[in-house]
């Protein structure tokens, strides 16, 4: 990673950081033991990748980072609810999550599934309090997200993806998966930072269909990493998919045409760039470090 991209990426995972802070009631404010658990999950170290694609996005369409602030705390509060429930006994059953043990080992399931449940409704309150822009007001803004954490996308692949285990799925129904569980979140993540800059229906497609390809690459590799990497270098338990029967890329076809796959992947994000016409806010860049991250 160039040294440029490695300052960028902290300086905005220092601005995320210092938000969400303030956006979480305080570990002392009663019920202290769910506030502390929230804190617990969401201040672990997560890479901040949605948030900060949130933030790219929005200047790519000409806004500022403090207006594509709150949805990009907003995003990440989702997907960190969405990371505690995965984890759950029930579901996953990990230990390990960003390098701590998970919610559940340390709070317990109960406060857990209700940390999960209150940082989910927190990210509709920050998009609430978030400035709507004149093309995309706060409703369009709440539906953005809402559709994409339902069932037809987010908690529906996930439910598939339970229910895939120790089925040999084929391609279709794992990109079914993929697209849902992890790539529309990313894409929304994408499009709410378009929609605080008042982005106009093309510059709203090609970030759709940006991350929509970076969204299906990044589980791709997530895959990949859960079978090549270390528990210590991931901060998560590796190995678990194939000790778990998940139906994954490298399970299907094999690492290397996985590996082929996220690079297809990542060359097609790229086209759907071209609307910028160069000003792309790095998203290019973020894209490359998508595909070539190793945790
Ligand atoms: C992990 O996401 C869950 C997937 C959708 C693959 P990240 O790899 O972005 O996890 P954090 O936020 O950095 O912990
Ligand atoms: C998680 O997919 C997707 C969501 C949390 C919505 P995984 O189950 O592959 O994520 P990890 O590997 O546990 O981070
Ligand atoms: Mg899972
Ligand atoms: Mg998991
Ligand atoms: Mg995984």
């Amino acid at each position: 990673m160039s040294s440029d991209l490695k300052t960028y990426l902290a300086q905005r995972c220092a601005l995320v950081d210092e938000q969400l802070q303030q956006s979480l009631p305080a570990a002392e404010v009663a019920p202290s033991t769910l506030h502390q658990a929230m804190r617990h999950s969401l201040f672990a170290g997560g890479k901040r990748l949605r948030p900060i694609l949130c933030l790219a996005a929005a200047e790519a369409c000409g806004g500022s980072l403090e207006d594509a602030a709150p949805l990009a705390c907003a995003v990440e509060c989702l997907h960190t609810y969405s990371l505690i429930h995965d984890d759950l006994p029930a579901m996953d059953d990990d230990d390990f999550r960003r390098g701590v043990p998970t919610c559940h080992k340390v709070y317990g399931e109960a406060i857990a599934i209700l940390a999960g449940d209150a940082m989910q409704a927190l990210a509709f309150e920050l998009i609430a309090r978030a400035k709507p822009s004149a093309r995309h007001g706060h409703a369009a803004m709440l539906r953005e997200l809402a559709v994409t954490a339902g069932s037809l996308h987010l908690v529906g692949g996930q439910v598939a993806d339970l229910e895939g285990e120790g089925k040999a799925l084929d391609l279709a129904a794992l990109q079914f998966i993929h697209h849902n569980k992890t790539a529309a979140l990313l894409c929304t993540s994408l499009r709410l930072g378009g929609m605080s800059a008042n982005a106009s229906p093309e510059q709203m497609q090609a970030l759709q269909d940006f991350g929509m390809a970076t969204g299906l690459a990044f589980q791709v590799i997530d895959d990949i990493l859960d079978c090549t990497q270390s528990s210590e270098k991931l901060g998560k338990s590796a190995g678990k998919d194939e000790a778990s029967g998940k139906s994954t890329y490298p399970a299907l076809m094999g690492l290397e045409a996985s590996r082929e796959v996220a690079r297809e992947l990542t060359a097609k994000a790229h086209q759907a760039l071209a609307v910028f016409n160069g000003n792309d806010a790095r998203l290019g860049e973020l894209a490359d470090h998508l595909l070539g991250r190793d945790f």
